[in-house]
């Protein structure tokens, strides 16, 4: 699909801990394009002020405990450059020259930040820099010439955006930026503990971070098919009519147990029981967990400081090279 030419550039806002949710959704990826591609993998605190700007109290906490879960989920310092945003300020100046040449329509017809206006109703998101969210977003990607941005479904309409700006800054100034293509993440969309979507706001989680006791006593507590009341009772663990929502047990058995549909059949005749079948998931979940945490734990606070400024040099270098070619094409220098 790729070549060793393509450069990767991804982001994700500081909120702190991770799930898995978050590891199938994007990190996975992210691991996965690691070995095999130039990967700039960065803390996008600047964007986190878009919306979070009145509470910035928990910024470099939430940065850390990401990071360490970045780490825990097996992305390494030396197969990519890992950095904070705000570390590099060319990602500053390069949005504000794709300031100059982004037309306010484009943004105000971004779905996702129309979107956004309604449900975050209760702060006042009616600013200069949400609007402009986009913008940074480009030039986070354009500084380093990504040519693919592994991203969620939800991202498409402003990678689309970024490429409109690419084309048009090479239009004006001459051919300087690739236009950067999607890597969509093929995953199931992973249920909470609940049933619902797993999210924070809905405490449905189970986190990258989850002790052995913590994960066990959240498998006992997960949402089955209500309808199977006995071991013999036969179930339906597809999400369906019967059962919206689908079995949890069942959904995380297809992700990580080879013989998951062995499974499902013994549960529809009625041959499995449910606090069986959980306590074999916490088992087969015992390793990936362990080595989540065993990743963790290898790394302390002032580690994670250390890898933000060594990865922030790195992308500096990268950035600071771009950043000539522009101001060059843009006859500023
Ligand atoms: N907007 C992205 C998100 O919410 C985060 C992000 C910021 C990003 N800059 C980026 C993603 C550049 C990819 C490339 O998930």
């Amino acid at each position: 699909m790729t070549s060793r030419a393509e450069v990767v550039v991804s982001g994700m806002r500081p909120t702190g801990r991770l799930h898995l949710g978050n590891y199938w959704g994007a990190l996975k990826n992210w691991v996965d394009l690691q070995s095999r591609h130039r990967c700039y993998f960065f803390v996008a605190d600047w964007h986190m002020l878009t919306t979070g700007y009145e509470d910035t109290s928990k910024l470099r906490d939430n940065t850390r405990e990401m990071v360490l879960d970045w780490l825990a989920a097996g992305l390494e310092p030396d197969k990519c450059v890992i950095f904070r945003q705000s570390d590099v300020l060319e990602h500053a100046e390069l949005a504000l020259l794709l300031g100059m040449i982004t037309s306010l329509g484009w943004l105000e017809n971004n779905p996702t930040w129309k979107d956004q206006l309604e449900q975050l109703a209760d702060r006042d998101v009616r600013t200069f820099g949400f609007l402009g969210y986009p913008i940074l977003q480009t030039a986070d990607v354009l500084l380093y010439r990504g040519t693919r941005v592994p991203v969620g479904q939800d991202q498409l309409p402003h990678l689309e955006l970024s490429r409109e700006i690419a084309r048009r800054f090479n239009g004006i100034y001459g051919e300087t930026f690739p236009e950067p293509q999607p890597i969509l993440t093929a995953t199931p969309k992973l249920p909470g503990v609940d049933g619902r979507k797993m999210s924070k706001s809905y405490g449905n989680t189970l986190e990258i971070y989850e002790t052995q006791e913590s994960l066990g006593s959240k498998i006992k507590n997960m949402y089955t098919d209500p309808k199977k009341l006995r071991k013999n009772t036969p179930g339906n663990p597809d999400p369906g009519p019967e059962n919206p929502p689908g079995c949890v047990v069942y959904a995380l058995h297809k992700l990580y147990t080879p013989e998951w549909e062995k499974i499902g059949d013994a549960c529809r005749k009625g041959e499995l029981g449910c606090m069986d079948d959980k306590r074999h998931l916490t088992q087969v979940l015992d390793k990936p967990f362990a080595e989540f945490r065993g990743a963790r734990e290898r790394y302390s606070a002032e580690d994670v400081e250390n890898i933000l400024s060594k990865g922030a040099e790195k992308a500096r270098e990268v950035a600071a090279a771009t950043m000539s070619d522009v101001r060059r094409a843009m006859r500023l220098r």
